[in-house]
């Protein structure tokens, strides 16, 4: 590989916003700067890059963004990208604006389809894994999974003064489109009753089996996470088997679109910040077709193929801890 190789390089976020992608752009530039590159910035994604919407960003550009949750060059869900035609248009795009290497932030289907655009186009891609869901193969954590478990765990916090006082069942949606990540994570945290992911079937009469004894115990309230992929069909569809055999009032919230805001945890800007300035470091050592990661609390590089190719395992451990400690 030739040291050194990308001189000119794009930067986009792709798919849901995750709190942390700003911090990540912030260390892209400010590295890639340093590093003699010229970057541009890519509005708007992939739909931003078919259209061209592209422009140089400089170490200032990126001062004062580090604490914002969101995007500052915004994303999109793009379904051109996801058709060879679509990907043409990309490429044409990053070979007019004379592009060496194109930096994706973004989850695995944004992957999938940055992998696709390296087969047919020859483009150069990098990864970054960004999304709350924390579902992205070849790394541990992705950016904004951190800040949306501590939103949503606030938020459970608040839910259980509450359900504590009126003595009600919550049945409390996470996101997770088909992971049980957040899920998991908060309902450890959050002290949960019980926690339905999509990684596990789940067993509604088991479900108001550890409820009703649960009341029998004389315990009146409690929090039960549900992630919103998990096959039951949602909090409130869940809520309503559920509410037929257990015989008490219960209520349903879903966090939604607030668990994706806010600014960033400590955790996320670091992240970040490591990451897109690891990226940069493989650009330079000549690297392509990559994804940066974190393993075992180290930076790593895994090839785009297996990353959209691959799915990312359930911790098995923490979903035994998690069943063992709720009920
Ligand atoms: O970005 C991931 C995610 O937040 C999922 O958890 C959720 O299912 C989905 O995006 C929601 O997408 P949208 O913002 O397009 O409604």
């Amino acid at each position: 590989m030739a040291p050194n190789k990308a001189r000119r390089i794009a930067v986009l976020a792709s798919g849901g916003d995750a709190p942390g992608m700003n911090a990540c752009l912030r260390a892209v530039v400010r590295a890639g700067c340093d590093a003699g590159m010229e970057i541009l910035g890519v509005r708007r994604g992939f739909s931003g890059l078919i259209a061209g919407e592209m422009s140089a960003l400089g170490r200032r550009d990126v001062g004062n963004i580090i604490q914002r949750g969101g995007i500052v060059l915004g994303t999109s869900r793009c379904e051109e990208l996801h058709t060879p035609e679509g990907r043409s248009k990309a490429a044409r795009s990053l070979r007019e604006a004379g592009v060496d290497a194109l930096v994706v932030m973004g989850g695995d289907g944004s992957f999938r389809g940055a992998w696709a655009l390296v087969q047919e186009t020859g483009a150069c891609c990098l990864g970054i894994p960004a999304t709350i869901d924390n579902d992205v193969y070849g790394t541990d954590f992705s950016l904004g999974f951190d800040t949306a478990v501590n939103t949503a765990l606030e938020s459970i916090d608040r839910i259980r003064d509450t359900a504590d006082s009126l003595e009600r069942p919550f049945f409390v949606e996470v996101m997770g489109r088909s992971s049980g990540a957040i899920a998991l994570e908060v309902g450890l945290a959050g002290g949960a009753q019980d926690v339905v992911v999509p990684e596990t079937p789940t067993n509604v009469e088991e479900l108001c089996a550890g409820l009703q004894e649960g009341f029998r115990r004389g315990r009146r309230s409690g929090i039960i996470v549900v992630a919103e992929g998990d096959e039951a069909g949602g909090a409130f569809i869940l809520a309503r088997e559920v509410g037929r055999c257990i015989n008490t009032e219960y209520r349903v919230v879903v966090l939604g679109h607030v668990q994706r805001g806010g600014a960033p945890t400590a955790r996320d800007r670091v992240l970040g910040a490591k990451l897109g300035a690891a990226a940069v470091d493989a650009l330079v050592a000549g690297e392509e077709n990559v994804m940066v990661g974190e393993v075992g609390g180290r930076v790593t590089l895994t090839p785009l193929r297996e990353v959209s190719e691959r799915v990312k395992q359930t911790d098995e451990a923490l979903l035994h801890l998690v069943h063992r400690l709720t009920h």
